[in-house]
């Protein structure tokens, strides 16, 4: 075991919560790459310990899902070009944050800051054109603020985005009004969970 005590204990709680160890293998996979920044063998290696089931096995359920990935920038910017968002200037948010970054959707830039990727629907399609940063939403992007959203984060290297901070920055209208202030937000390129450690209102 090369995990510190404690990710372990965060570990061993989240399996506590399920009937067989197996059953943690996703929120695991959080947990591996919350400590390595990123998937890795050696990261699945734990989860495998951890968990009885096969390296194999655990590649298997990482390699399915798209939010497990073995290369990752420091921040995820996730552009929705599913119908909605299309038909209200998802590609061309796409083309400016390519274009103000240097990055093709599915690559990362050289300095690791950024990873670009092109997402099916995110379920903000009332708020279309909607963006996702470390899955913080963003709703009703532009081009113009989809590219100074991406300058920023390749300039400002936020330890943490939040996204009540991230909409009134970079975005427009919303499919909802705003709700209670949400008080954390993502610490890393993986979808912010409290009891992963994902967020950035853990201690
Ligand atoms: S189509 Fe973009 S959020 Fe649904």
């Amino acid at each position: 075991m090369t995990w510190p005590d404690t990710t372990l204990a965060r570990a061993r709680d989240i399996i506590a919560r399920y009937p067989e160890p197996r059953s943690a293998v996703m929120p695991l996979l959080y947990v591996a790459m919350r400590h390595d920044g990123r998937l890795t063998d050696e990261g699945m290696r734990q989860v495998a310990a951890l968990t009885g089931m096969t390296a194999v096995q655990v590649e298997s359920v990482a390699s399915f899902y798209s939010m497990y990935k073995r290369h990752v920038g420091s921040h995820v910017v996730s552009v929705c070009t599913s119908i909605s968002c299309h038909l209200l200037g998802g590609r061309d948010v796409l083309a400016a944050v390519s274009d103000a970054t240097g990055v093709p959707a599915g690559e990362t830039s050289a300095d690791g800051s950024v990873t670009i990727e092109s997402v099916e629907c995110i379920g903000a399609c009332g708020g279309a054109p909607a963006v996702q940063v470390d899955y913080e939403l963003i709703e009703g992007v532009t081009p113009d603020k989809g590219a100074e959203l991406c300058r920023w984060l390749m300039t400002a290297h936020p330890e943490v985005v939040h996204g009540d901070d991230l909409q009134t920055r970079f975005g427009g209208r919303r499919s909802f009004p705003a709700g209670p202030p949400d008080p954390v937000g993502a610490m890393g390129p993986y979808p912010a969970f409290g009891p992963l450690g994902t967020t950035g209102g853990e201690a």
